[in-house]
Order: structure tokens, then sequence, then C-alpha cells
């Protein structure tokens, strides 16, 4: 019988790489994607986001050459919208969907946007306290927005991260991802 895994918690947070999102990368992110989501993206849909590249942007976080969490952005204008964020489930809460969005929002930041964007369930209140730490409000509700469920999305956004006041807050979430790593 295998053991169970024991996880050290800063190995993993260590052993951590981050590289852009490839046709090679599709066959663990849509197993993580069918274990996340009731409705899944398809190979098709991540390969039309992959190929527009001037306005999308997707990561892989890969740990120990296996990819266990992913990122995309798109870019309008001097908008960021966060289009896709999931962790495998046998990585949750090892601050990797943390150390992925601020990445994202660093690499937004540095393209110009003023305004990051997202939608999230409204039950899913594990992401929304992500996206509270990172300064995101609820600023609509979309009726209906996932018709799988025929659930409600709250419209998350930050107004103006291109602030003193947002620089300093991704600071401080740098510096907490730093303490999970080294220490306090
Ligand atoms: C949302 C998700 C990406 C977070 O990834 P993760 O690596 O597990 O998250 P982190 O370890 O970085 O934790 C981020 C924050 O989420 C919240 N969180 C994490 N686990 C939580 C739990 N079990 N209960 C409540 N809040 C939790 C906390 O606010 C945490 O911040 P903290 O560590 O400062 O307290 C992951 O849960 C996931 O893949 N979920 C399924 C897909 C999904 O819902 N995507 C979002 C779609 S909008």
């Amino acid at each position: 019988m295998a053991l169970a895994r024991q996880p050290d918690d800063r190995a993993i947070l260590r052993d951590l790489e981050f590289t852009r999102m490839r046709r090679r990368h599709l066959r663990k992110v849509l197993a993580i994607e069918a274990r996340v989501y009731p409705r899944p993206w398809s190979a098709s849909l991540f390969l039309s986001e992959l190929s527009q590249k001037a306005t999308r942007s997707y990561v892989v976080a890969k740990h120990s050459g296996e990819v266990v969490g992913y990122i995309g952005m798109m870019y309008a204008a001097d908008e960021a919208h966060v289009t896709n964020i999931a962790v495998d489930p046998n990585f949750h809460g090892y601050k990797i969907g943390t150390r992925m969005l601020h990445a994202a929002i660093i690499e937004a930041l540095a393209r110009g946007s003023r305004t990051l964007s997202l939608e999230v369930r409204v039950s899913n209140q594990v992401a929304q306290a992500m996206y509270d730490k990172f300064g995101f409000q609820i600023v609509g509700r979309r009726k209906g927005y996932y018709i799988e469920t025929n659930e409600d999305a709250f419209v998350m956004m930050v107004h103006d991260a291109l602030s003193t006041e947002y620089r300093l807050r991704l600071r401080e979430i740098r510096k907490e991802i730093d303490e999970a790593l080294y220490g306090g």
C-alpha cells in the first residue's frame, strides 16, 4: 500500500517554478480543470487562448517538474482580467494560488494595467478570500453566469492597481510569501 504523502510545506513552496503555458502542459492542466470545475475548459479553448499571444498570458506553476497550477490573464486597453486560476487539489493551501496571482499582477502592472478584474462564483469563499487579500472588491453580480449550475458570479475589481497604496499591498503579500518560504 502506498504511504500517504507527508509534504514538507517549505519544500513544496521552494521547489516551484513558473513558466509560460505550452501545449505540452495541457494534459496536466486539463486533469486539474476536471478536478476543480464542474464545467472544465476544453483543450481547444486553451489552445485558442494560447494562440492569442498579444492579449493573453498563461503561466503554469511546476513542482518537481509537474504542473500543479496555472493562471490566465487577458489584457484589453488598461484592464487585466483573470480568466482562470486553479491549483491541483493535492497542493491547495501551499500559497501556490497566492504566488501565481502575485506574479500575474506584477506582470499586469508592468504592462500598464490600471484595472484588474475577474468573475468568481458567489459560493467560492476560498477564492474570494484570496482575491480580498489582493484588494479585489465586489462591484457587481452576474445572474446565472455559470450556466451548468445556474450560479451567479460576483464581479470583483481593483480600480487603481498603479497606485502607491496598491504597490504597498503587493509588497506586503510578497513579504508574507517570503516568510512562508524562509521563515519569519
Ligand atoms: C482558489 C485556489 C486557486 C487557491 O489556491 P491555493 O494555492 O490553495 O491558495 P493559497 O494557499 O495561496 O491560499 C490563498 C488564500 O485563499 C484562502 N484559503 C485557502 N485555503 C482556504 C481554506 N481552506 N478555507 C478558507 N480560505 C482558504 C485564504 O485567504 C488564503 O490566504 P492565506 O493563506 O493568507 O490565509 C484553489 O483553491 C483552487 O484551485 N480552487 C479551485 C479553482 C477555483 O476556484 N479557482 C478560482 C476561480 S474564480
